[in-house]
């Protein structure tokens, strides 16, 4: 609310704008106008790595929950490939159910999309072992990520080693088309369609070959030290953050040492503004810009606005989310049904494959 007194206080399109930003109701924008055709299967796993912050919000979580209206999507959480890189059973479920609680709070509807586990679909792990002996150990060699990963310091097991083969099965059993993913699982989905079209060749036409949709930079979303946002640098703002701990967090985004009478002719590379921008109205941010460049707009106000608005921004899905947080049964619920359609799915394709390779 205060978010509308700002606008109100600057210009009848401020307050224009903010009643007409999308975000306003349903904590997130309009629909992309790209389209696929009917019964296109677009498929996506979320590692379950914690607590989701702005930059995995726009970044991933968004463009994700927009694509629903556009085929036939299946998400899960890929808590079999966190095994690889998380060892504490406690964390695992937790950060399962958040995940899960974060996007249903954030708009992904069940009734569109088939939201799993990836565990409660066990018929993945045998086509693992399928795939497994068609797939080069070379190809697996030139995976970048794994090469990352345990230069990270995570321990090299057959099982970080074979992830893609995870996978590959993840993405062929549910004979997806469209697999929407970052940059760097780009390689990953690649791996799949060479060990996909291997298969084919070796037992007849059995999978669906897949297309990567990479998701472009859309925005960049700064964390509060300037770098890109990520958990690695400690520099995030949370989605769902304690409403004081993350007006601290907003309060000390790091600033020049200017003072506020002084003009900033480089507005617009400023932290503050550039996430005004991600959770304001358009208008609305080009106002504080606009004042910041003349000069006379202290850090401290600019910071307070932005707090405001981030948590108008998400005022609609925190308040599901709390809802959700009261009613776990319904929660898991979601996540059993989707299982369910996801596993009729996955055997039909399982059947065919096993009998393409004469185990039935
Ligand atoms: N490896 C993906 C990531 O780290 C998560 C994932 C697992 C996935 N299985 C998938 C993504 C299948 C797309 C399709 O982000």
């Amino acid at each position: 609310m205060a978010g509308a007194l700002v606008a109100i206080f600057y210009s009848p399109f401020s307050i224009l704008a903010w009643l007409l930003h999308p975000g306003r109701i349903s904590g997130f924008p309009a629909v992309q106008s790209r389209s696929y055709p009917r019964g296109m299967r677009i498929l996506s796993g979320i590692q379950p790595s914690g607590v989701l912050h702005l930059g995995n919000y726009f970044g991933m979580m968004r463009p994700a929950i927009e694509l629903q209206e556009k085929g036939e999507a299946f998400y899960f959480i890929a808590d079999y490939h966190s095994m690889t890189s998380l060892f504490d059973p406690a964390e695992r479920r937790q950060n399962t159910l958040d995940v899960a609680l974060d996007f249903l709070a954030c708009g992904l509807d069940p009734k569109r999309t088939v939201f799993f586990r990836q565990s409660d679909v066990p018929e993945v792990t045998e086509l693992t072992w399928l795939l497994s002996t068609v797939t080069p150990k070379g190809l697996l060699e030139r995976a970048t990520s794994y090469k990352d990963k345990v230069a990270k310091g995570i321990p090299p097991s057959h099982g970080l080693f074979t992830y893609p083969v995870l996978m590959a099965a993840d993405i062929l059993i549910y004979d997806s088309n469209i697999v929407p993913v970052g940059r760097d699982q780009k390689q990953h989905v690649e791996m799949t369609r060479d060990i996909a079209i291997k298969f084919n060749e070796q037992y007849g036409e059995t999978f669906v070959i897949p297309e990567p949709q990479i998701r472009e930079e859309v925005a960049v979303v700064p964390g509060t030290d300037g770098q890109k946002m990520s958990k690695s640098y400690g520099n995030t703002i949370e989605i769902f953050g304690e409403e004081k701990a993350t007006r601290k967090k907003i309060m000390g985004i790091v600033m020049d040492s200017r003072t506020p009478q002084e003009p900033k002719p480089d507005a617009d590379k400023n932290l503050a503004i550039q996430l005004l921008k991600l959770v304001a109205p358009s208008n609305f941010a080009t106002v504080w810009e606009d004042r910041l460049r003349v000069g006379g707009l202290g850090y401290g106000d600019l910071k307070k606005a932005l707090f405001q608005c981030y948590w108008d921004y998400f005022a609609e899905a925190r308040k599901k989310r709390a809802e959700l947080v009261a009613n776990p049964d319904y929660v898991q619920k979601v996540l059993r049904d989707g299982a369910a359609k996801a596993r009729t799915q996955a055997r039909e394709v399982l059947k065919r494959a096993r009998k393409k390779c004469g185990l039935e």
